[in-house]
């Protein structure tokens, strides 16, 4: 493959670890200051990534809003083809492109829902899924890639962090932690397979910031020049 796209992870969190309370509510864990960070950082991105869970839920334009900033190819993670068609993700389709990676298996059965996005002004690109119909994350990586995007901002939802994490496919990650408490809600970051606290991630701080209320943890999970 060429080389791979840098992976950059960021969400914000409650004390607790949850990205979202337990009915799926996540607007605004964050503080005003953390939010126009988050714009900032999407400006620096080749492209932003989403998975289909926080489309439905959330339905989010994924531009950049802060005035003359120019906005990533928006990428969505939905095997089965199920982002709808008057989704806010195809907001200023004109001049932001928004990929929409499915199942090679959904894109074969379902072409009347992959017309559908296409006439919404998506492009469709199919790739291998596991077992478990979760698209592979190389392969949508290469796929990006290959429309010479070098960098992916990841905006979630718990799904799609854990996946990235599991994989070890992240270079960097902003974790915003906002001082509130959720108690049961949904994980920012579920099963990673660590049984032993050696299997543990445990990536190197770059810097802990206060933006108003909230930290900013930096992390880095691997050194530059060892993307591949
Ligand atoms: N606080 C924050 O920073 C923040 C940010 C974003 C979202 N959220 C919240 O997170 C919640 C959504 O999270 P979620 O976990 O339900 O959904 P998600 O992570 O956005 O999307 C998960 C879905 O993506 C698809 N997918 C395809 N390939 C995958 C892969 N390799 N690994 C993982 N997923 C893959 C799967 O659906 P298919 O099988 O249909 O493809 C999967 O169910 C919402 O409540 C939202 O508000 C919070």
């Amino acid at each position: 493959m060429a080389n791979r796209p840098r992976v950059v992870l960021s969400y914000a969190q409650s004390l607790d670890g949850r990205i979202a309370t337990r009915t799926g509510a996540s607007r605004w864990i964050s503080g005003d200051e953390t939010l126009e960070l988050a714009h900032r950082l999407r400006a620096d991105h080749d492209a932003i990534l989403v998975g289909i869970g926080t489309v439905l839920r959330d339905d989010p334009e994924l531009t950049c809003r802060l005035g003359e900033c120019a906005s990533p190819t928006r990428v969505i993670l939905d095997a089965d083809l199920r982002t709808p068609p008057r989704a806010r993700v195809f907001n200023r389709i004109a001049e932001v492109p928004t990929i929409v990676v499915c199942s090679e298996t959904a894109r074969h059965n379902a072409p009347e829902r992959a017309h559908a996005l296409v006439e919404a002004g998506a492009e469709i690109v199919p790739v291998a899924a596991d077992t478990e119909d979760r698209l592979e994350l190389r392969a949508v990586l290469d796929a990006v890639a290959a429309r010479r995007l070098s960098s992916v901002f990841v905006e979630g939802g718990s799904r799609v962090i854990t996946a990235f994490y599991r994989e070890r496919l992240v270079d960097r990650a902003y974790v915003v932690v906002a001082p509130i408490l959720i108690g049961v809600g949904i994980d920012a970051v579920g099963d990673l397979g660590v049984d032993e606290l050696t299997d543990a991630h445990r990536p190197k701080v770059v810097s802990v910031t206060p933006y108003g209320k909230d930290l900013v943890w930096e992390l880095a999970f691997r050194d530059e020049e060892d993307r591949r």
